[in-house]
Parts: C-alpha cells; sequence; structure tokens
C-alpha cells in the first residue's frame, strides 16, 4: 500500500510575502517511489496543535529537475499553510504521501504542439511544473502561460517566469493578468475571465495547433473559462482542470441531497481486505464512519475538492452530497468521494482498491 513517508526539508524558499516554495529531501531508496508527472501533488502530514492535518500541495518542479518541491500560499488563518509559512525550517522532518493526481501534462518528445496553461494565484504550482517540463523535454512545443494575480509582489516565481522566458524565447510566451494594479495594456488589467479567454480563442488559440488547455485557480475562473473554450469549440477531453478550493456557493451540478438510510452494512475492499462496518447515520459520511473503524484509508481535504478519498461502489447503492474532485465518466463508472458521501441501500461494497 502507498503510504507517507518521513522526509527531511532541505531547502525552503521565500516565494512572496505570503508565500514558500519547500524543497524535501528525498532518500535514494524512495526516489522511485516519488516520481511523478508534471501537474501531480502530494499530501504532506503534520501534528498540529495535536491534531492530523493532512493538505495536498502541487509540485512546482518539474519531474527531471532531481528537485522535489512544493510552493504553499499562506491562506488567512488556514492551518496548514500558515504553520508551513511561519514555522516549518530547513531540517525539519514532514511526512509526505506518494504523488497522485489526474491532471497530468505527459510528455511526448516527438511532437511539435502548443499547451495553453490558465493560473491564478498559488494555481501556478502545478502549471510551472508543465511548463518547465514541456520547455526541457518536448524540443519541439510551445507553451503560453496567462497568470493572474493581485499585484506583482504577490505573484509566484515571477524571476523564475521571466528566466525561462530568457533561456526559451521562441517557445515560451507568457502574460500576466493584475487585479490591483494597473497594468500598461488594458486588456491584462482584471482578473483573467471567459470573456478574455473568448477574445484569446479567437485571436491567438483558433491559428494554433493545440493539443491541451491547462486551468488552474478559483473555481470562477476555471469553470467560466472552460465554458467559453467549449463555445469556442474546443472539445472537453483537450481541457483539464485542477481545482484547490472550492470557495462561494456550489452549484447545482456539484451538489444533491441523497436520503442517507438509518442503517448500512457497508463491506469496505482496502489493500485486499474486506472489513464490514456497520453504518449508522449518526456517523455521517461514509470516510467518518470508515476512520472510526479504524481502518486507514486515505483522504486529505474532506471538502470534495482533492478526490483522494475516491473509491468504488461494487455492489448496492451510495450518493455524494457534493461532488468537485470527480468527472462525470468517473461517476458512470462508479466512483464516489467518501468524503462527501453516504449509503443509500441497506448493503454497499465500496472498494478503495480500483
Ligand atoms: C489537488 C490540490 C492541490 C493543491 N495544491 C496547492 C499548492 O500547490 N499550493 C497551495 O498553496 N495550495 C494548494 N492546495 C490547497 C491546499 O491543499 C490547502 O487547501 C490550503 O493550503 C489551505 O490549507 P490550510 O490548512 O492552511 O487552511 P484550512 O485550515 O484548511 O482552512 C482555513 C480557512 O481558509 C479557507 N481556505 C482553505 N483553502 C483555501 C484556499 N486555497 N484559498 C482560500 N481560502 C481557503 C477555508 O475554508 C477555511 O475557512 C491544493 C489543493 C488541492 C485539492
Ligand atoms: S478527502 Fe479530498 S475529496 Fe475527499
Amino acid at each position: 500500500m502507498s503510504q507517507f513517508h518521513s522526509v527531511k526539508i532541505r531547502d525552503l524558499r521565500q516565494e512572496t510575502p505570503d508565500s514558500v516554495s519547500i524543497a524535501f529531501d528525498v532518500p535514494e531508496s524512495l526516489q522511485s517511489k516519488f516520481s511523478f508527472v508534471a501537474g501531480q501533488h502530494v499530501i504532506v502530514r503534520r501534528m498540529i496543535d495535536g491534531e492530523d492535518v493532512r493538505r495536498t500541495y502541487s509540485f512546482c518542479s518539474a519531474p527531471t529537475d532531481g528537485d522535489f518541491r512544493i510552493a504553499i500560499r499562506k491562506v488567512e488563518g488556514g492551518a496548514f499553510s500558515s504553520f508551513a509559512n511561519e514555522d516549518l525550517k530547513i531540517g525539519d522532518m514532514i511526512e509526505i504521501f506518494e504523488p497522485m493526481g489526474e491532471f497530468t501534462l505527459p510528455i511526448d518528445a516527438a511532437r511539435k504542439t502548443h499547451h495553453i496553461g490558465f493560473a491564478v494565484g498559488s494555481g501556478i504550482t502545478p502549471i510551472m511544473s508543465m511548463i518547465r517540463d514541456v520547455l526541457s523535454r518536448e524540443p519541439l512545443s510551445h507553451f503560453h502561460l496567462y497568470y493572474g494575480n493581485r499585484d506583482a509582489d504577490h505573484t509566484i516565481f515571477a524571476e523564475a517566469i521571466a528566466a525561462l522566458k530568457n533561456t526559451y524565447m521562441e517557445r515560451f510566451s507568457y502574460q500576466l493578468f493584475m487585479s490591483r494594479q494597473a497594468v500598461d495594456i488594458e486588456f491584462f488589467n482584471g482578473r483573467i475571465t471567459g470573456e478574455k479567454a473568448a477574445v484569446l480563442h479567437a485571436n491567438i488559440f483558433s491559428r494554433l495547433d493545440v493539443s491541451g488547455y491547462y486551468l488552474c485557480g478559483p473555481i470562477s475562473m476555471i469553470d467560466d473559462v472552460r465554458t467559453q473554450l467549449l463555445a469556442a469549440g474546443e472539445a472537453e477531453d483537450k481541457i483539464h482542470s485542477e481545482l484547490f478550493y472550492a470557495d462561494g456557493e456550489a452549484d447545482e451540478a456539484r451538489v444533491s441531497k441523497p436520503e442517507a438510510i438509518a442503517k448500512s452494512r457497508v463491506k469496505i475492499i482496502s489493500d485486499g481486505r474486506e472489513i464490514v462496518v456497520d453504518y449508522r447515520d449518526e456517523d455521517g459520511t461514509i470516510l467518518d464512519a470508515v476512520l472510526k473503524a479504524g481502518i486507514d484509508v486515505s483522504f486529505a481535504c474532506k471538502g470534495g475538492v482533492c478526490a483522494t478519498c475516491r473509491a468504488r461502489v461494487m455492489f448496492g447503492e451510495a450518493d455524494m452530497v457534493l461532488n468537485y474532485g470527480l468527472e462525470p465518466e468517473e461517476i458512470a463508472d462508479g466512483f464516489i468521494l467518501t468524503c462527501q458521501s453516504v449509503p443509500t441501500s441497506k448493503e454497499v461494497t465500496i472498494s478503495f482498491d480500483e
């Protein structure tokens, strides 16, 4: 079974006043377990004030850099991001889970294509890994970045992005949008919106052979840009997105009100073992009931976003209250987010091994 590994903090860099990047010292014996694809993330775990706090952070380094580095922006009042920005030091030990995630850009060294990235704030992290990887390992391809921030001071990796532009003049382009600092060209003033994405599509993307759009940031940006790209005729499977946090009210497509039943016999398959949990509606979600029964399964955000708690319904029925983490095809295949699901039949079998 994949597991947490204790690693040392090798380097810690202040990227902006409210963000740090952190490099792990991954020992030789673990290097293969930690090989990752650009866009993937790790779960980081630490006991903070007696609580087992787990959060997901994307790699900002490229897989072949030999640097296992993540970047963390401080969220006001945030348990882990405050700890990482204020207390973590070089030499400290921290637990990390092996890399995972479907928001990836696999490299094809022979192709000649264009990749487009839209990032807002800390959403630059996985996109940065993709940019570095494409520029170094897809020698004929181009990457075009559209990156939104409040101002220049809070733009994570501003210098690294400018340096990449100097090295890869022909194959890398980037545009910065500022919401609280005036910039010379009116178009780049304010947030990245669907309207702006439509203009970019009509004038630039439609003339290029684009193989993928990669969106990472707040849900409003992701939804608006995706809607406009689809309206412009782009195929759904070319648009990839990663959400870090679900702000605001969830729209109807993401919410449902399943009728949990009072008691259910829930058979859990995990690591090839079968364990029966007697679910009671006061247990809360299936994940809560599983953890209460002492079964060790993966989870992180508990907010329906990261999909770490994904499992498949093999028999019976279970339904989700909220879903930001699964694609429609995964739901059609019987997958659920166990942190958001309740059993809706008297017997259910759920596999974490699928
Ligand atoms: C797949 C994935 C990859 C991620 N990668 C990164 C990354 O590379 N860099 C990074 O900085 N973060 C990343 N995140 C977000 C990260 O996992 C945490 O959610 C974030 O750091 C906040 O954790 P916290 O413990 O500090 O805040 P919490 O204690 O969990 O929350 C404190 C308060 O802040 C709100 N909140 C939580 N998260 C956010 C947010 N992102 N923005 C605004 N308000 C928030 C909560 O609702 C709560 O009110 C990623 C999330 C996912 C799901
Ligand atoms: S733990 Fe993140 S979606 Fe369930």
